[in-house]
């Protein structure tokens, strides 16, 4: 584990609800909450992900850094911690904020591009905060068919959302899903989702 005490002490975040607010009100269905999430949701999220898997970590829908954060208070490294920001304000807040991560301003949809020379790369875990329960079912599933594909072996995904029923639903024989109890104090409540690769997908596809 890194001591990112430094790197925390210079981040001075008491000003993320007005910004965050603001990008909502422009786009909400991009953003899919009104506030940052809070900090006991982002330590459950990173409790329940994968990190402690060797290798690289993509955060997929950093926002202003909540859940990136909590990732440093945990001591993970920042070099290993890629974070892919559409929004090119939140992108150049968190550069700033973070310049030992390696932001990616981009489309946490369209992995292949957006990670362009690192395409192939596989991760130790990947944590999900980008709203899509406007998609299809299938097209959900079919996205975290592909997220699982670049995870390695004991790697989850962790997904921030406020449904009661998985947001995606399980793909038997690829993987499972299971979720925290819900974190009350943040807005609105939330739980962490966690979804869990089947041992008949690894063993073809990992
Ligand atoms: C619900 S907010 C979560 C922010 C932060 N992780 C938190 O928990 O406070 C969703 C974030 O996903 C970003 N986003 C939306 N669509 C995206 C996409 N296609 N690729 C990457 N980020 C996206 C939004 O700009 C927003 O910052």
């Amino acid at each position: 584990m890194t001591d990112n005490s430094k790197i925390l002490a210079r981040d001075g975040r008491n000003g993320d609800f007005g910004p965050f607010f603001a990008n909502w009100i422009r786009h909400p269905i991009a953003m899919g909450a009104v506030a940052p999430s809070s900090r006991s949701y982002c330590r459950t999220m990173v409790e329940k992900s994968s990190v402690a898997i060797e290798g690289p970590i993509l955060e997929l829908g950093p926002g202003l850094g909540a859940v990136t954060r909590a990732l440093l208070e945990k001591g993970v490294d920042p070099s290993r911690i890629t974070s892919i920001e559409y929004s090119e304000n939140f992108a150049d807040a968190l550069k700033q904020r973070f310049p030992e991560i390696n932001v990616i301003q981009g489309d946490g949809f369209d992995l292949d591009k957006t990670l362009g020379e690192r395409r192939n790369e596989t991760f130790a875990a990947i944590l999900f905060a980008i709203p899509i329960v406007s998609q299809k079912a299938s097209w959900r599933q079919n996205l975290f068919r592909d997220y699982f594909s670049r995870l390695r072996s004991g790697g989850n995904i962790t997904q921030l959302s406020y449904m009661w029923k998985p947001p995606v639903p399980a793909v038997p024989g690829v993987f499972s899903v299971s979720s925290s109890d819900f974190i009350w104090d943040n807005i609105p409540p939330a739980r962490v989702w966690i979804y869990e690769r089947d041992l008949a997908f690894s063993e073809i596809d990992a």
